[in-house]
């Protein structure tokens, strides 16, 4: 998954992001959101999409019958989300928000169901992961799902070290292009415990270098 890395670039060029993310990374990345959707979201659910790109995740989760709020910084991004949203009949079920993730304070406790990420993570700082996930947590109703798809730093010497030959040059490329970088996502399953999220799956692909994370809010909170 370190073609990843490549986000970047394609962020820096909106309409092509789409095909080119399927392109690279070999089409995981659109089997990574269908999974988090199929798995996780249900008719009528009220979900947040943080990060929401292009909006492929949150129109798979409208078709499923869900009430989506995405969010994103980028306006670029937001554009052709919008463009793709409009193609649907999903508009009524569908709402678009221009914002980074320190916005996450204006959203009411417990108003969501179930709060979605593909591929943002990497492109926070630890500490803005961790004031998402406390939010994460604030916002979804007691037994509420997150659910989170990403890029991560494989956990065996071996492993990264090969992840980390593959990534250099791209880390280079991507830097030289856009003057960004992505920071595959490290420890992030300890964060989701401390936000007080209790781990339901976590499962790792691609040389382990890809995430898939569940946690769940207690009933009782
Ligand atoms: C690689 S894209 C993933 C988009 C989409 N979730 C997907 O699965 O294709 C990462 C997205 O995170 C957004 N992003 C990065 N930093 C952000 C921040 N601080 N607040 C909100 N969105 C952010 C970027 O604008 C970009 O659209």
């Amino acid at each position: 998954m370190s073609s990843y890395v490549y986000m970047k670039i394609l962020e820096s060029r909106p309409r092509r992001y789409d095909r080119g993310i399927a392109m690279l990374s070999f089409g995981q990345s659109e089997k990574a959101r269908k999974r988090l959707v199929e798995e996780n979201i249900k008719p009528g659910n009220r979900v947040l999409d943080i990060g929401c790109g292009t909006g492929t995740t949150a129109i798979l989760a409208a078709s499923k019958g869900a009430e989506v709020t995405g969010f994103d910084i980028s306006a670029q991004m937001l554009d052709v989300a919008r463009e793709k949203v409009e193609s649907t009949s999903l508009g009524d079920r569908i709402e678009l928000m221009e914002m980074g993730v320190s916005g996450m304070d204006r959203f009411a406790d417990i108003s969501f169901d179930v709060v979605i990420s593909t591929l943002t993570f990497s492109e926070l700082s630890l500490d803005e992961q961790a004031y998402v996930l406390g939010h994460a947590h604030r916002i979804l109703r007691p037994g509420g799902v997150l659910a989170i798809a990403d890029e991560a730093r494989p956990k065996t010497a071996g492993k990264r070290l090969l992840h980390g030959i593959v990534r250099f040059p791209l880390l280079v490329v991507t830097f030289a292009v856009t003057q960004t970088t992505t920071h595959a996502v490290k420890g992030l399953t300890e964060l989701v415990r401390s936000a007080g999220f209790h781990i339901e799956t976590e499962e790792r692909s691609m040389l382990g270098s890809f995430l898939y994370l569940v946690g769940r809010k207690d009933l009782r909170k």
